[in-house]
């Protein structure tokens, strides 16, 4: 669709990435990434084991610094500012602050296992945004009760099985009220019979409008819940479009050979 003259096309990507480029010493593992989100859209990321899935995710919410390009989320650059045509990367603190609105879950759950699943969701809002710990209390309660875990408020992780300490992670990102939440392969550690559960907490997310950035090799997930399914290899965006399509319809040989060594 062409804009009409004298116009700029309305951009309303609550997640916009130009170019990206990102090595580890002489590997080039983001190759000139362009991603695009909109606001509520569940956007799945395949691709085979090394093409830099996690450095695109990580570079999202600057646990990795760029070698070129840029990321906007919601309007503001993360990780860097602008002075003249340079960018120069924010403090830690400015860093902190872009991330407190980015959730992010990974495979490994990384709850800390001293603190029980109550505290675990209480921790960061009222370290990092020092929200009054007896309102996080409420919120975090409520949206224990909302990835099914009412009952195990005080349970510490270790005795939690995988899926339930799966679902106090993503409550826990869930508390510091993220506009964006960016999920890691977030069910690869999972014994089988737990995928499901967490798979469930994700698509009640998805459902309720939150946006965010899936990888994962679920891929009837990716084609129920996804909006859109990005096919990354080898450091780029190979292919992108519709789940059900590109499922069922890869437009590249290296979509179609990835596929049917995973489906
Ligand atoms: N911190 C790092 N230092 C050096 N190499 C890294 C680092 N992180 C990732 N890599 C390398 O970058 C490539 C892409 O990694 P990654 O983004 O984790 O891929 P994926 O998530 O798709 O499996 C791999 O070859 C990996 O070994
Ligand atoms: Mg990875």
């Amino acid at each position: 669709m062409t804009a009409p003259p004298g116009t700029t096309p309305p951009d309303t990507a609550l997640v916009r990435a130009r170019a990206l480029r990102k090595s580890f010493g002489h590997v080039e593992v983001l190759r000139g990434v362009d991603l695009d989100v909109e606001a509520g859209e569940v956007c799945c990321i395949v691709g085979p084991s090394g093409s830099g899935k996690s450095t695109l995710l990580r570079c999202i919410n600057h646990l990795e610094k760029l070698d070129s390009g840029q990321i906007h989320v919601d309007g503001e650059l993360i990780g860097y500012r602008r002075v003249g045509r340079k960018l120069h990367e924010l403090s830690e603190r400015h860093v902190a602050r872009q991330r407190s609105g980015i959730g992010m879950v990974f495979q490994q759950f990384n709850l800390f296992p001293h603190m029980t699943a109550l505290e675990n969701v209480i921790e960061a809002p009222v370290r990092v945004k020092r929200e009054p710990s007896g309102e996080v209390r409420t919120r975090a309660l409520s949206l224990l009760d909302r990835v099914g875990l009412g009952e195990k408020a005080d349970a510490y992780p270790g005795q939690l099985s995988g899926g339930q300490q799966q679902r106090v992670a993503i409550a826990r990102a869930l508390a510091m009220r993220p506009r964006l939440m960016l999920f890691d392969e977030p069910t690869s550690a999972l014994d089988p019979e737990l995928v499901g559960e967490v798979l469930e907490t994700m698509r009640a997310l998805a459902e309720e409008g939150m946006t965010m950035i899936v990888v994962t090799h679920e891929m009837g997930f990716a084609r129920e819940v996804g909006d859109t399914l990005v096919f990354v290899d080898d450091g780029v965006i190979v292919e992108r479009g519709a789940p059900a399509e590109v499922l069922t319809d890869p437009k590249h040989e290296r979509t179609r050979s990835f596929l049917s060594r995973v489906l």
